[in-house]
């Protein structure tokens, strides 16, 4: 938890009294949590004036682990299930979550990864249905190694969409292996783009910033272009920006996401695991904003 907005070092771990779920909510004892970059934003206050928190605040969205008590009208889940999805405190040994947003976590997937999937899945489809990316659409990704990108790839490239794809050299093998064609980013980029995509690109999504008016200018208007990073950006370019999740869209990137790993193709990177005690260290690797995958905390 943290007290003060500030530097990573204003994570702390406290022994705090365990929750009691309340009607539709489960307690969980949590596996693992997912790290996100939203979270270090909050900690450090870049969000206090939109998404404002009470503090002392234990950070984190999302987690996989153990039912082990449920409230009053809960049907859903029963004491013993493994699940997955959002979760409110989840840098904690137990954490409280709604029932019905939760999925089943399949027994072949790790608790590290089941952790991480909830958030960038529902970003990843709330952005495609967004942006009505369908089969024979040209998607361009910006920021495709990330832990969004990756899925929005995915789910894009499964829909059956052509899929153009920005990030470091260090991760195109593993863009083409998504089904992407890559694209290193930096100065020249749209030229590189239009050369990977001779015949134009339909839809754009940034998910890293400083990219919604190119791709406006590159696909001549601002109706397919969404940002996820920078509100204040998307505006000034007439684009749209996406910051809340959706139950529906949970549902529906859940059961998407599941399909593919029941089909053995979903891919979700770990980028690194910490234990609980050492969040301010996943905070300075995710605030760093390279790499794949996600950063995964284990309580
Ligand atoms: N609005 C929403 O609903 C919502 C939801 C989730 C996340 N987000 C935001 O979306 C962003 C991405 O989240 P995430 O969880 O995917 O982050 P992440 O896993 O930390 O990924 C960041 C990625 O950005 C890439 N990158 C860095 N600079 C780049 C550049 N100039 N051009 C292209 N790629 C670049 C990095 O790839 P390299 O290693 O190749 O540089 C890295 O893979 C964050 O700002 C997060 O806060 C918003």
């Amino acid at each position: 938890m943290f007290s003060s907005y500030g530097e990573p070092e204003e994570l702390r771990l406290a022994e705090a009294p365990v929750p009691s779920p309340g009607p539709g909510q489960v307690l969980l004892r949590v596996h693992a949590a997912g790290v996100n970059p939203v979270d270090w934003k909050i900690r450090a206050g870049l969000l206090k004036d939109f998404f404002p928190v009470s503090l002392p605040h234990v950070l984190g969205v999302e987690a996989a682990g153990v039912v082990v008590a449920v409230g009053e009208g809960v049907t859903a889940r029963s004491v013993g299930d493994e699940v997955f999805g959002p979760v409110s405190g989840a840098y904690a040994e137990y954490a409280l979550a709604g029932a019905d947003r939760l999925g089943a976590k399949p027994a072949d997937l790790d608790w590290g990864a089941a952790s991480g999937l909830h958030s960038s899945a529902e970003t990843a489809y709330r952005t495609l249905e967004l942006l009505k990316v369908t089969a024979g659409d040209t998607l361009l990704v910006h920021g495709a190694a990330g832990s969004v990108g990756g899925l929005v790839v995915q789910f894009a490239v499964a829909a059956g969409a052509r899929v153009v794809a920005t990030a470091s050299e260090a991760n195109h093998d593993y863009l083409r292996e998504l089904g992407a064609v890559p694209v290193s980013y930096g100065e020249g980029v749209f030229d590189r783009i239009r050369e990977a995509a001779p015949d134009g690109v339909d839809a754009a999504l940034d998910a890293v910033g400083g990219a919604v008016a190119g791709s406006v200018e590159l696909l001549g208007g601002p109706e397919r272009v969404v940002s996820i990073v920078d509100p204040v950006e998307a505006e000034s370019a007439g684009a749209r920006f996406t910051g809340g999740g959706d139950a529906d869209y949970t549902a529906q990137a859940l059961e998407r996401a599941l399909a593919l790993h029941a089909a053995g193709t979903l891919r979700l990177p770990i980028r690194a695991t910490f234990p609980l005690a050492e969040a301010a260290e996943a905070h300075r690797l995710s605030a760093r904003g390279h790499g794949r995958g996600k950063i995964v905390l284990i309580p």
